[in-house]
């Protein structure tokens, strides 16, 4: 029997949008749909609206949203079945989707231009594509997407494993960062020189779940998967968990041997995203604060977790954390070919350069453009010497199907950089040259200034994929490229 959903624009979802996590119920009210045998049917509506992210006495706030609401509504279905998304476009500008992580057909990522046509003010486009691995991802538009996300527009999608494993609760938090105002509305110094030359629009206004969080409640002896999104255009979080003794268990959606993170703090850039158990240890009646502790002497306070007086169990579920493998394909190592991508530019990115320049060839560096120049042309950032325009481009790597790669990229800036390869994941295999512990499958990798990593991947999904920064601000100012994965399949 076809599973139905319509998480969109009913008055009930919309008015569920300050309900927070409690709202997801609301969002699986099935209606008669046709929907093609298999397919689960989702609808959504980019538009304005406004949405309440500041507590009183602060008014609500105008946004850019999916189904009236902020974060827009939880697409959730299980591994192996099929979505069909209707996406209709109410703003006065030209927008698309792109399904973050999933490996979908070339067609169906959403990217302007490169894969299909941007669906015009009125207009729609129906995105149809298996859930081939299971896990946290979420969907954003990619057609100026430094202002469509930052004003609001961006959603979780989950996709179930078969078998899911055991837990108490199963909670997504997706993370917003937002430049506000005093007067309650979103600053719109949207693609400024400064913020792409620099560390891109770190807002000054956090929401989980659209909202300025206060308290998170949970009981002793609870177990909780928490599903972190961070879709921000540009802050990087680093969220102190240590007193939760979180065990990470998929990053990018993907299982990962589970482990606590060094020093008990999760660190993820735009983009990312982690799955974490928590096992609800405090007292009764106690409570902790999360804090996020990424820029030096910027640390806030996140969330504080409550306890209620009344204990679940008293002790720790011993249920199994390790969550089945998605059907990725694994990079034969000794016979991938090796390409080396070098990323430059930004603001002090001379004097890194010069810092680095040995032993790098000056082919790689991208020359030694003046900020002065760099911020005339708007070309701020380049990959291999070249600053994107558009998403219409000149592969900067035309690999074949079928065939392992590593590419070994040095990151030759003063800034962090998240990475992201649209259709594959990839393993993170070295960093500064030592191996990574658990050679993590991602889709996006946080490179930190001077850093070089190493990632593999098979290149199986044939097309034209969009390889970038998902600091929104940087990806704008050139730094992006396109990866061609050829047709032909590779004979061995
Ligand atoms: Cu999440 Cu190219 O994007
Ligand atoms: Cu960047």
């Amino acid at each position: 029997m076809p599973k139905q959903h319509q998480p969109a624009l009913t008055r009930r979802a919309f008015l569920a949008s300050s309900a927070i996590i409690a709202a997801d119920a609301t969002l699986h009210l099935s209606q008669p749909h046709a929907a093609p045998a298999g397919a689960s049917e989702f609808r959504l509506q980019a538009a304005p609206a406004r949405v309440r992210l500041l507590a009183d006495p602060y008014p609500e706030t105008s946004v850019w949203c999916y189904g009236g609401r902020v974060p827009g509504p939880e697409i959730r279905v299980k591994q192996g079945d099929r979505l069909r998304i209707i996406v209709e476009n109410g703003l006065d500008e030209e927008t698309t989707v792109h399904w973050h992580g999933l490996r979908v057909p070339n067609a169906m990522d959403g990217v302007p231009h490169l894969t299909q046509k941007p669906i015009g003010p009125g207009g729609r486009f129906v995105y149809e594509f298996d859930a081939r691995d299971a896990g946290t991802y979420w969907y954003h538009p990619h057609q100026r997407s430094f202002e469509q996300v930052g004003r609001g527009l961006y959603g979780p999608l989950i996709i179930e494993e078969r078998e899911p494993i055991q837990v108490d609760r199963d909670v997504t938090w997706v993370l917003g960062d937002w430049r506000m105002m005093p007067s309650g509305a979103i600053s719109d110094d949207f693609g400024n020189r400064h913020d792409e030359a620099h560390d891109g629009r770190v807002g000054n206004t956090v929401t989980i779940n659209g909202r300025v969080p206060d308290n998170f409640a949970v009981r002793t002896g609870e177990r909780i998967r928490l599903r972190l999104i961070n879709a921000a255009n540009a802050r990087i979080f680093a969220l102190d968990l240590v007193a939760l003794q979180a065990q990470i268990v998929a990053l990018d959606g993907q299982p990962v041997t589970p482990h606590t993170p060094d020093g008990g703090i999760i660190i993820l850039g735009p983009a990312m995203r982690a799955d974490v158990i928590l096992d609800m240890t405090g007292k009764p009646g106690s409570r902790l604060t999360v804090v996020d502790r990424f820029y030096k002497d910027r640390e806030y306070k996140l969330i504080d977790i409550v306890y209620s007086d009344r204990p679940l169990r008293e002790q720790t579920p011993d249920w199994p954390v390790a969550l089945a493998v998605n059907p990725l394909s694994e990079p034969d190592l000794v016979n991938a070919q090796h390409h080396d991508v070098t990323f430059t530019g930004g603001m002090m990115g001379a004097m890194v350069m010069r810092e680095m320049g040995r032993g790098m060839g000056p082919g790689r560096m991208g020359g030694m453009r003046s900020m002065m120049e760099m911020m005339h042309s708007g070309k701020i950032w380049f990959i291999n010497g070249v600053a994107a325009e558009g998403h219409i481009m000149d592969p900067m790597l035309t690999l074949a199907r079928g065939r392992s790669y590593v590419l070994a990229m040095t990151n030759a800036t003063a800034w962090h950089h998240p990475m992201h390869l649209h259709g594959h994941a990839f393993r993170v295999i070295s960093r500064n040259g030592a191996s990574t512990r658990y050679r993590e499958w991602q889709d996006t990798v946080l490179m930190a200034p001077k850093e070089r990593v190493e990632i593999a991947f098979v290149a199986d999904n044939p097309g034209d994929w969009m390889f970038h920064c998902h600091i929104l601000e940087h990806q704008a100012s050139g730094m992006m490229g396109v990866i061609r994965v050829a047709e032909e399949r590779i004979r061995t």
